[in-house]
């Protein structure tokens, strides 16, 4: 590994020390997702959970719709930052995924307060209820992200986040090559010329769009 990719290794390694831990069931989805899955990378992982437990503490969110559950760590993740009576409406297309999902949501104490939408997000978003929700996080098809974000941004209250993860893409953002980095850019592009929201994209991760609805 060059040199630069090893102290950048390093430096998420001491982020992540300097961070607050994982509850033990999520340490272990996160294991059991690196064991068993074919693309375990997609999952978000700690610093990025730790972010979106920052966010929903920062508004007292108490409403949360999120496209991409995969093995489920950030619903779960969101879902134990909520208060009792808190929902997370999560949406996924693969049956597989749903029901990993939902063996770890069904083992904790806050499996309650999540919801599967199984089947395709775009069609789950469309039954869902605008202004109804305090935070969306979006991580799933990036070919799909500017619709997602599109119809995101009617279904959160103003003063209300928008999270998307993998902005940067690693790095093909800057000049990108093929169809997944393409839509990526357009959808900074337009968020970036969208007057209603204050947008941020951090550096986190693979890239972390943060966007506070005006
Ligand atoms: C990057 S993973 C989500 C990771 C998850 N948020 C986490 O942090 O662990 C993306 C997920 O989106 C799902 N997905 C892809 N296309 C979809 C679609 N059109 N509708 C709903 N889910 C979709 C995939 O099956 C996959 O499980």
């Amino acid at each position: 590994m060059p040199i630069a990719e090893l102290k950048r290794e390093k430096m998420l390694d001491y982020c992540k020390d300097q961070s607050s831990a994982d509850s033990e069931l999520l340490t272990e989805l996160e294991k059991y997702t690196w064991d068993n899955e074919d693309v375990p990378q997609m999952i978000s992982g700690q610093l990025v959970g730790n972010f979106l437990q920052s966010a929903i503490k920062m508004i007292h969110a108490q409403y949360i719709v999120e496209v991409g559950t995969f093995t489920g760590y950030s619903a779960l993740k969101m879902a134990e930052a909520l208060p009792v009576n808190g929902e997370v409406h999560t949406c996924e297309l693969m049956d597989k995924h749903a029901r990993t999902a939902q063996s770890f949501f069904d083992r904790s104490k806050h499996g309650s307060k999540i919801t599967i939408h199984r089947g395709p997000a775009l069609e789950s978003l469309e039954q869902m209820k605008s202004g109804s929700f305090d935070l969306a996080f979006i991580d799933a098809d990036k070919s799909n992200y500017l619709e997602y974000y599109s119809r995101c941004i009617t279904l959160i209250r103003c003063g209300g986040v928008i999270v998307l993860d993998n902005m940067l893409w690693g790095g093909d953002v800057l000049d990108p090559q093929d169809e997944d980095a393409k839509a990526l850019r357009k959808t900074g592009e337009f968020i970036q010329n969208d007057a209603r929201v204050f947008n941020t994209l951090l550096p986190i991760r693979d890239g972390l769009m943060l966007c506070i609805k005006n």
